[in-house]
C-alpha cells in the first residue's frame, strides 16, 4: 500500500471511529449519556432493563437439566427485544466462552435475518458461561450464566 492510499485509509478509519463514538451517545431518548464503546456493557438491574439493555444484552438459553460430560445445546439471541439486522445497524458477531476460554465465534452480516446462534456444549463440572456480542452502533455487551451439571 503506497503512502497516499495508507493515509486515506487511516483518515477513513478515524472517521468511522468518531462516527461510532458520536452515534453511541444519547441515541435513546431518556437514556443516560454514556460512551458505550469505552467499556463492556452489562445489565445493571435485571428487574429494570433500560431500552438499550433490552435490545443488546445477550439472552442465554440452556436446558434446565444438564448432565456432566453430555452434549447439550446453548442458544444465544441478542436482546429480549430482538435486535435489528439492517445495513446501518446490526450485530457483528457473537462469542461464547467457557470460563475465560473462547469456544465459539460467529460473524454476521446485516443480511442475516436475526442475531442468534446455537452451540453444542459439554461441561464436566460447574462452569461460568460468558457470551459477548458486538453491535456496530452500541458497542460490546456481555451476559453470563452459571452452569451446574448434575
Ligand atoms: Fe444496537
Amino acid at each position: 500500500m503506497d503512502i497516499f492510499k495508507r493515509r486515506d485509509f487511516l483518515k477513513g478509519a478515524g472517521a468511522v471511529i468518531l462516527g461510532q463514538t458520536f452515534l453511541s451517545k444519547g441515541i435513546q431518548a431518556g437514556e443516560p449519556e454514556i460512551d458505550l464503546f469505552k467499556t463492556i456493557n452489562r445489565v445493571s438491574d435485571t428487574d429494570n432493563l433500560s431500552a438499550l439493555e433490552k435490545k443488546h444484552a445477550p439472552t442465554i438459553a440452556i436446558p434446565g437439566y444438564i448432565k456432566a460430560n453430555q452434549v447439550f445445546f446453548l442458544t444465544v439471541e441478542v436482546g429480549k427485544t430482538l435486535h435489528v439486522m439492517t445495513p446501518n445497524h446490526w450485530i457483528m458477531w457473537i462469542e461464547v466462552y467457557l470460563g475465560n476460554s473462547l469456544i465459539s465465534r460467529t460473524e454476521f452480516s446485516p443480511l442475516i435475518p436475526q442475531p442468534s446462534v446455537t452451540v453444542p456444549l459439554s461441561v464436566g463440572g460447574p462452569t461460568v458461561l460468558k457470551v459477548m456480542q458486538r453491535c456496530n452502533l452500541h458497542g460490546l455487551w456481555e451476559s453470563t450464566a452459571n452452569i451446574t451439571p448434575m
